[in-house]
Protein backbone atom coordinates (compact mmCIF):
# COMPACT_ATOMS: atom_id res chain seq x y z
CA UNK A 1 0.00 0.00 0.00
CA UNK A 2 1.18 3.40 -1.24
CA UNK A 3 -0.03 6.08 1.16
CA UNK A 4 0.88 10.04 1.28
CA UNK A 5 0.27 11.86 4.35
CA UNK A 6 -0.11 15.86 4.37
CA UNK A 7 1.70 18.32 7.08
CA UNK A 8 3.83 16.39 8.88
CA UNK A 9 6.16 19.50 9.14
CA UNK A 10 4.37 22.33 9.04
CA UNK A 11 5.60 25.25 6.67
CA UNK A 12 8.09 26.89 9.37
CA UNK A 13 9.42 23.70 10.37
CA UNK A 14 9.89 23.08 6.70
CA UNK A 15 11.59 26.64 6.51
CA UNK A 16 13.38 26.10 9.68
CA UNK A 17 15.09 22.86 8.18
CA UNK A 18 15.81 24.45 4.76
CA UNK A 19 17.93 26.84 6.30
CA UNK A 20 20.10 24.01 8.51
CA UNK A 21 20.52 22.00 5.75
CA UNK A 22 21.66 24.64 3.41
CA UNK A 23 25.01 24.77 5.76
CA UNK A 24 25.17 21.16 7.21
CA UNK A 25 28.22 19.07 5.91
CA UNK A 26 26.95 17.23 2.63
CA UNK A 27 28.75 14.15 1.56
CA UNK A 28 28.74 11.56 -1.19
CA UNK A 29 25.41 9.25 -1.03
CA UNK A 30 26.95 6.24 -1.93
CA UNK A 31 28.79 4.75 1.62
CA UNK A 32 26.81 2.11 2.69
CA UNK A 33 24.62 1.62 -0.38
CA UNK A 34 24.36 -2.31 -1.45
CA UNK A 35 26.29 -3.59 -4.31
CA UNK A 36 23.50 -2.90 -6.79
CA UNK A 37 22.26 0.36 -5.49
CA UNK A 38 25.52 1.76 -5.46
CA UNK A 39 26.30 1.71 -8.76
CA UNK A 40 22.88 3.62 -10.00
CA UNK A 41 23.05 6.02 -6.47
CA UNK A 42 24.14 9.88 -7.67
CA UNK A 43 23.08 12.03 -4.55
CA UNK A 44 24.33 13.34 -1.14
CA UNK A 45 23.46 12.53 2.16
CA UNK A 46 24.10 13.97 5.48
CA UNK A 47 26.30 12.20 7.75
CA UNK A 48 23.88 10.40 10.92
CA UNK A 49 26.40 11.27 13.11
CA UNK A 50 26.54 15.04 12.32
CA UNK A 51 24.40 18.17 14.38
CA UNK A 52 21.63 19.03 12.10
CA UNK A 53 20.89 15.44 11.23
CA UNK A 54 20.66 14.42 14.79
CA UNK A 55 18.29 17.54 15.48
CA UNK A 56 16.22 17.41 12.56
CA UNK A 57 15.80 13.53 12.62
CA UNK A 58 14.35 13.94 16.34
CA UNK A 59 12.50 16.62 14.73
CA UNK A 60 10.88 14.23 12.43
CA UNK A 61 10.38 11.34 14.79
CA UNK A 62 8.55 13.73 17.16
CA UNK A 63 6.21 14.99 14.28
CA UNK A 64 5.88 11.38 13.26
CA UNK A 65 4.91 9.67 16.69
CA UNK A 66 2.16 12.60 17.35
CA UNK A 67 0.41 11.66 13.61
CA UNK A 68 -2.28 9.24 14.53
CA UNK A 69 -2.44 8.46 10.49
CA UNK A 70 1.14 7.29 10.35
CA UNK A 71 0.78 5.39 13.28
CA UNK A 72 -2.13 3.42 11.76
CA UNK A 73 -0.61 3.17 8.38
CA UNK A 74 2.71 1.80 9.67
CA UNK A 75 2.14 0.42 13.31
CA UNK A 76 6.00 0.87 13.59
CA UNK A 77 7.97 -1.15 15.71
CA UNK A 78 11.11 0.45 15.43
CA UNK A 79 12.26 3.50 13.13
CA UNK A 80 15.37 4.03 11.35
CA UNK A 81 16.91 7.05 12.57
CA UNK A 82 16.09 9.76 10.10
CA UNK A 83 18.53 10.22 6.93
CA UNK A 84 18.55 13.43 4.67
CA UNK A 85 19.47 13.84 1.02
CA UNK A 86 19.86 16.14 -1.38
CA UNK A 87 19.82 15.80 -5.68
CA UNK A 88 21.16 18.59 -7.59
CA UNK A 89 23.50 19.52 -10.20
CA UNK A 90 25.66 16.93 -10.78
CA UNK A 91 24.48 14.49 -7.91
CA UNK A 92 21.06 14.77 -8.98
CA UNK A 93 19.62 10.99 -9.22
CA UNK A 94 19.24 7.99 -7.76
CA UNK A 95 18.73 5.02 -10.24
CA UNK A 96 16.13 1.54 -10.24
CA UNK A 97 16.55 0.16 -6.68
CA UNK A 98 15.22 -1.70 -3.78
CA UNK A 99 16.31 -0.92 -0.68
CA UNK A 100 18.44 -3.20 1.38
CA UNK A 101 15.93 -5.37 3.43
CA UNK A 102 17.71 -5.50 6.73
CA UNK A 103 19.61 -2.43 7.87
CA UNK A 104 21.67 -2.50 10.88
CA UNK A 105 20.48 0.23 13.46
CA UNK A 106 23.48 2.91 14.40
CA UNK A 107 24.74 2.59 17.89
CA UNK A 108 23.27 -1.26 18.60
CA UNK A 109 23.92 -2.81 15.57
CA UNK A 110 20.71 -4.39 15.70
CA UNK A 111 18.97 -5.48 12.34
CA UNK A 112 15.91 -3.76 11.27
CA UNK A 113 13.66 -5.06 8.58
CA UNK A 114 12.73 -2.41 6.31
CA UNK A 115 9.18 -3.43 6.03
CA UNK A 116 8.14 0.72 5.05
CA UNK A 117 10.01 2.87 3.33
CA UNK A 118 9.73 6.50 3.62
CA UNK A 119 10.25 9.86 2.16
CA UNK A 120 9.09 13.44 3.75
CA UNK A 121 9.72 16.23 0.59
CA UNK A 122 11.39 19.25 1.79
CA UNK A 123 11.74 21.01 -1.35
CA UNK A 124 8.99 23.47 -2.84
CA UNK A 125 7.91 21.38 -5.66
CA UNK A 126 7.79 24.33 -8.07
CA UNK A 127 11.43 25.50 -6.82
CA UNK A 128 13.38 22.16 -8.81
CA UNK A 129 12.42 20.17 -12.26
CA UNK A 130 12.55 16.40 -12.02
CA UNK A 131 13.55 14.29 -8.77
CA UNK A 132 10.45 12.75 -8.68
CA UNK A 133 9.99 9.26 -6.57
CA UNK A 134 9.11 7.10 -9.17
CA UNK A 135 7.99 3.39 -8.25
CA UNK A 136 7.44 0.46 -10.30
CA UNK A 137 3.99 -1.05 -9.29
CA UNK A 138 2.34 -4.17 -10.68
CA UNK A 139 -0.56 -1.79 -12.07
CA UNK A 140 2.40 0.56 -13.69
CA UNK A 141 4.64 3.55 -13.06
CA UNK A 142 3.11 5.44 -10.08
CA UNK A 143 5.16 9.41 -10.00
CA UNK A 144 5.35 10.67 -6.27
CA UNK A 145 6.43 14.67 -6.14
CA UNK A 146 5.11 16.13 -3.16
CA UNK A 147 4.47 19.67 -1.52
CA UNK A 148 7.20 20.22 1.17
CA UNK A 149 6.04 18.70 4.45
CA UNK A 150 4.37 15.67 2.93
CA UNK A 151 5.05 12.03 3.47
CA UNK A 152 4.97 9.17 1.37
CA UNK A 153 5.20 5.64 2.71
CA UNK A 154 5.46 2.56 0.61
CA UNK A 155 6.42 -1.08 0.84
CA UNK A 156 10.19 -1.90 1.17
CA UNK A 157 9.67 -4.23 -1.33
CA UNK A 158 9.08 -1.29 -4.71
CA UNK A 159 11.70 -0.86 -6.93
CA UNK A 160 11.79 2.84 -7.52
CA UNK A 161 13.77 5.69 -8.59
CA UNK A 162 14.78 9.66 -8.18
CA UNK A 163 14.92 11.18 -11.51
CA UNK A 164 17.20 13.17 -12.28
CA UNK A 165 16.76 16.71 -10.94
CA UNK A 166 17.49 19.14 -13.97
CA UNK A 167 17.08 22.71 -12.04
CA UNK A 168 16.94 23.64 -8.63
CA UNK A 169 17.65 21.02 -5.46
CA UNK A 170 15.69 18.74 -3.89
CA UNK A 171 15.78 18.32 -0.36
CA UNK A 172 14.18 15.09 1.38
CA UNK A 173 14.32 13.53 4.85
CA UNK A 174 13.97 9.65 4.52
CA UNK A 175 13.93 6.28 6.71
CA UNK A 176 12.51 3.38 7.26
CA UNK A 177 9.57 1.88 9.48
CA UNK A 178 9.60 -1.99 11.06
CA UNK A 179 6.29 -2.47 11.52
CA UNK A 180 4.71 -4.70 14.28
CA UNK A 181 3.11 -6.39 11.35
CA UNK A 182 5.24 -7.79 8.99
CA UNK A 183 2.75 -8.61 6.13
CA UNK A 184 1.23 -5.53 4.41
CA UNK A 185 -2.01 -7.33 3.20
CA UNK A 186 -2.47 -7.66 7.13
CA UNK A 187 -1.13 -4.42 7.68
CA UNK A 188 -3.41 -2.58 5.14
CA UNK A 189 -6.71 -4.82 6.50
CA UNK A 190 -5.68 -3.06 9.97
CA UNK A 191 -5.69 0.22 8.64
CA UNK A 192 -8.46 0.32 6.56
CA UNK A 193 -10.73 -1.09 9.56
CA UNK A 194 -9.14 1.53 11.78
CA UNK A 195 -10.21 4.43 9.31
CA UNK A 196 -13.57 2.95 8.65
CA UNK A 197 -13.86 2.77 12.97
CA UNK A 198 -12.32 6.46 12.89
CA UNK A 199 -15.15 7.33 10.65
CA UNK A 200 -18.23 5.18 11.79
CA UNK A 201 -17.78 6.99 15.31
CA UNK A 202 -17.26 10.76 13.94
CA UNK A 203 -20.77 9.89 12.41
CA UNK A 204 -22.93 8.40 14.79
CA UNK A 205 -20.63 8.36 18.35
CA UNK A 206 -19.50 5.37 20.22
CA UNK A 207 -21.76 2.12 20.13
CA UNK A 208 -22.09 -0.89 20.84
CA UNK A 209 -21.11 -2.02 17.69
CA UNK A 210 -18.29 0.67 17.44
CA UNK A 211 -16.88 -1.42 20.52
CA UNK A 212 -16.94 -4.42 19.39
CA UNK A 213 -15.36 -3.87 16.35
CA UNK A 214 -12.74 -2.42 18.04
CA UNK A 215 -12.11 -5.30 19.97
CA UNK A 216 -12.00 -6.97 16.52
CA UNK A 217 -9.31 -4.56 15.58
CA UNK A 218 -7.48 -5.11 19.05
CA UNK A 219 -7.63 -9.10 18.80
CA UNK A 220 -6.25 -9.16 14.93
CA UNK A 221 -3.46 -6.89 15.75
CA UNK A 222 -3.15 -9.13 18.39
CA UNK A 223 -2.81 -11.78 16.75
CA UNK A 224 -0.62 -10.48 14.08
CA UNK A 225 1.60 -7.90 16.08
CA UNK A 226 5.40 -9.22 16.58
CA UNK A 227 5.99 -7.41 19.66
NI1 LIG B 1 15.58 3.77 -2.10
Amino acid sequence: MLLTLPDILNATEVAEARAALATAPWADGRPGAGRQAVQVKNNEQLPLDCAVSRQLGAQVLAALQQHPLVLSAALPRRIFPPRFNRYRGTTNHYGNHVDGAVRLLPGSGQPLRTDLSCTLFLSDPASYDGGELVMQEPGGEQRIKLPAGHLVLYPGTTVHQVTPVTRGERLACFFWIESLVRGSDQRRLLYEMDMALMALRQRDGESPEAVALTGCYHNLLRLWAET
